[in-house]
Parts: structure tokens; C-alpha cells; sequence
């Protein structure tokens, strides 16, 4: 790892300046071989000119408490957009002989070897790792590993700032207007795209089409426009936003309707209104029928006398017949 910054350094052939940092580095006496010697910080030649360099990028510093008891590895999320000095510690306090502990950092699985130092004050054991971060594959986790009986380790994850859209869908409707946005806290990406999504596969919007889609937005927020919606813009919309140290994105889903679908509810409730009125008109007929009889009788009758008319000469007797009954 002392010479990451040629491994690992941006593919343009690096500045004379990390050159001649790399021959430095490869030059300094390793401390590998002097681990239990190493219990106060040493100068190390390499990272003050490192720091030196970059001495106009701010200096991040984190550290993280261990002990010989910790059930579960302590871990720590960093937010870093722009190059940056960094100097992690990790503290183990144990019971135990300091001198004994083994320890180690690593860059994910990769062993990260001499660049770190290693201090006891009583019975606790600081080590702390300096570097610098420029590049995006510089991101990622840096662990330190405290080997007694049992291992203990502390993660330092390094990651670009994380995008706001939203976790509702958009609802909306054809023909309409809508806006999207999407966000990050305290960020300043260099650059926001947005892609629609097909499927799985996404694609870049075309930003050329004015009157469909305007984006607009600050530093820390975007917003994408969409105007006159139709059912095919329907789908996740990928707001990405490149920072220097990497990139990051989010989206939002959008849900386009058609006016008759907003109508189905009341067509709905008409319909229910229409059958409970159905319903309710069926039920009175079949309880008056029940609750008086009567009028099924008269009903027959005034039947009867239908029939009796057409028959012609017994409907006088009938009538009178009728007429006696209400008289008495
Ligand atoms: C730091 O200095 C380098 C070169 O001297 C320059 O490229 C870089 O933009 C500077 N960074 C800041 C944050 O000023
Ligand atoms: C460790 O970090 C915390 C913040 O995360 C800070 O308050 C504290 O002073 C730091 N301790 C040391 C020894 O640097
Ligand atoms: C760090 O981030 C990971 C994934 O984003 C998350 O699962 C974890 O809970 C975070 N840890 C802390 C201490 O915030
Ligand atoms: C060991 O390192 C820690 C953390 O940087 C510091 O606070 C402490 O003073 C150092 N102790 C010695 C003896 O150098
Ligand atoms: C520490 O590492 C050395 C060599 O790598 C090894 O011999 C020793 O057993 C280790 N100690 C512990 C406590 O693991
Ligand atoms: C975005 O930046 C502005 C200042 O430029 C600030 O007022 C606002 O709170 C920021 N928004 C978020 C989500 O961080
Ligand atoms: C932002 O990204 C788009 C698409 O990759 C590109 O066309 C545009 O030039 C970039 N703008 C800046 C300021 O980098
Ligand atoms: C989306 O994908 C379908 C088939 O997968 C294709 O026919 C259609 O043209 C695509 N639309 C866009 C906007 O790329």
C-alpha cells in the first residue's frame, strides 16, 4: 500500500510531484519488521509530503473505540464528495499486555501494510492510518484489526453522498404537467443527469426536446419537468449525480393516469347507488305485500273487474254485488 498512489493514482500519467513521492516511499525503511518497536508515532517522510501536497484539501478525521469485549465489529459511514486527507484512529483498550495485540489495517480483504502507526499509553493501544483520497476507487472501507484472543475490527466506510427522490410514486395525469426532484444534503455534485428507465435499461432523457422536458435545479437539488404527459411516460425516472469521488443515484416513479380512471370511483358509487336503490324499492314492495294483504286483494279484484268489463253482462251483478258489501 505505501505505494498506492502510482497504483492506484488516476490513469493520466501521474505529476512529478507523486513520482518522486513513489521513490520516497519505496526508499523509506519499512516498519513492518519493527512492529513492537513502533509504540510511538514516528515521522513518517512520506505522508507529511503527501499531506504537504495536498496540503489545500481539508483533513477528515474519525476514529473509532474498540475493547477486547466488543460482541460486534464497530463501524463508521463517512460522507466524502471532493479529494480529501484522512486520518482514521482506532483505540483498543484491553486488559491484557498491549504489546501482544496484533495490529492491522485493511482496504476491503487487501492488506494495507507499514503506512500506519501504533501508540500505547497504558492499557490502551491507538493506531492511526493517514492517506489521502483522490480518486474514486479510493473509496470503500478501512478496517483496523486488533488481534488478542479474539479479533477485534473497526470499519471506516467511505462513501459519496446518497440521493433523496422520492419512495411514493407520482401520481399524475394525462396531459398534465409534473415535476421531479431529487436531492442530497450538504453536496455540490458536479454534474446532475437524468435517465427514464425501459425496462431495466436506462436512457439518457433527451434533454433537446424543450417543450417535453425542462431541468432545472441548485447545487444540491434537481428538478426534472415533464410536460405534456401521456400514458408512455410512465416509469422510474434515474436522477444521477457524478461527484468527484464517484457517483450516485436515486429515482422516482411515475404514475400517469387517464381521466376515466379518476371517474371510475363515481361511476362506481353511481352504480352502487343504482342497485342499493334497486334493492331498497324490491324490499318495500315485498314488505307491503306481506304487511297487508288487503290491497293484493283489492288489486285482485280491480283484476277481476277488468276481466269481468271485458266480459260484459255479469259485470253489473258483480258490481252491486260489491257495492252491498261496502254499504253494510
Ligand atoms: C489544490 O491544489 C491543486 C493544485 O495545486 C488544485 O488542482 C486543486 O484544485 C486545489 N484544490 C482545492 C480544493 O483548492
Ligand atoms: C472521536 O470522534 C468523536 C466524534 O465522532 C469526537 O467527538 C472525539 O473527540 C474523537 N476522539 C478523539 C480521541 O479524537
Ligand atoms: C452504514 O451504511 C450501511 C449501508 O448503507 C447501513 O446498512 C449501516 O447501517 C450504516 N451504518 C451506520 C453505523 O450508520
Ligand atoms: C497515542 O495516539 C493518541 C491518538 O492520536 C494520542 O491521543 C496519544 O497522545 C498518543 N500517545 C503517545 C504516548 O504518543
Ligand atoms: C502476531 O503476529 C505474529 C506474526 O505475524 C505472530 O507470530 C503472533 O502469534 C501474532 N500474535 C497474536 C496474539 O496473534
Ligand atoms: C441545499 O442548499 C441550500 C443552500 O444552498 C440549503 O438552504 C438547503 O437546505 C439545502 N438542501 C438540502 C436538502 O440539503
Ligand atoms: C453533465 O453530463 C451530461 C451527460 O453526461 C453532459 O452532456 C454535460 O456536458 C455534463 N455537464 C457538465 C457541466 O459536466
Ligand atoms: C422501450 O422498450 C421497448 C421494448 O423493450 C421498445 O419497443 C421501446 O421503443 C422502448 N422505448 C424507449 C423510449 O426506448
Amino acid at each position: 500500500m505505501r505505494t498506492f498512489p502510482c497504483r492506484r493514482g488516476p490513469p493520466a500519467p501521474p505529476p512529478l510531484p507523486l513520482v518522486l513521492l513513489c521513490f520516497l516511499a519505496a526508499a523509506r525503511p519499512s516498519l513492518a519488521d519493527g512492529h513492537a518497536p513502533a509504540l510511538t508515532f514516528t515521522s513518517l517522510p512520506v505522508q507529511e509530503e503527501m499531506l504537504a501536497k495536498y496540503s489545500n484539501i481539508s483533513l477528515e478525521s474519525h476514529n473509532i473505540s474498540l475493547t477486547e469485549h466488543s460482541d460486534v465489529p464497530v463501524e463508521k459511514n463517512i460522507t466524502l464528495q471532493r479529494p480529501s486527507n484522512i486520518e482514521l484512529t482506532c483505540q483498543f483498550t484491553t486488559s491484557g499486555d498491549v504489546h501482544s495485540v496484533n495490529v492491522t489495517w485493511k482496504k476491503g480483504d487487501e492488506l494495507l501494510e507499514n503506512n500506519y502507526l501504533i501508540n500505547a499509553t497504558g492499557s490502551i493501544l491507538y493506531t492511526r492510518y493517514m492517506f489521502t483520497i483522490i480518486n474514486s476507487e479510493q473509496m470503500g472501507s478501512y478496517s483496523c484489526f486488533f488481534q488478542e484472543e479474539k479479533e477485534q475490527r473497526g470499519t471506516f466506510n467511505f462513501k459519496v453522498p446518497e440521493l433523496h427522490g422520492k419512495n411514493k410514486p407520482l401520481i399524475t395525469y394525462v396531459g398534465d404537467s409534473t415535476v421531479l426532484t431529487c436531492k442530497c444534503e450538504e453536496c455540490f455534485p458536479l454534474n446532475w443527469t437524468w435517465y427514464s428507465s425501459n425496462e431495466s435499461v436506462q436512457v439518457p432523457l433527451d434533454v433537446q426536446m424543450k417543450d417535453k422536458y425542462v431541468i432545472s435545479g441548485k447545487h444540491n437539488e434537481t428538478r426534472l419537468k415533464i410536460m405534456h404527459l401521456s400514458e408512455e411516460d410512465q416509469g422510474s425516472y434515474w436522477c444521477h449525480a457524478i461527484f468527484q469521488l464517484g457517483e450516485s443515484e436515486d429515482h422516482v416513479e411515475l404514475v400517469v393516469l387517464s381521466y376515466l380512471v379518476p371517474l371510475k370511483p363515481f361511476l362506481a358509487i353511481a352504480a352502487e347507488v343504482v342497485l342499493l336503490v334497486t334493492i331498497i324499492l324490491l324490499c318495500e314492495m315485498y314488505f307491503q305485500k306481506k304487511k297487508q294483504p288487503d290491497d293484493g286483494k283489492e288489486f285482485e279484484q280491480i283484476e277481476q273487474l277488468k276481466s269481468d268489463d271485458s266480459n260484459g253482462i255479469e259485470n253489473n251483478a258483480s258490481r252491486h254485488r260489491k257495492n252491498e258489501s261496502v254499504g253494510q
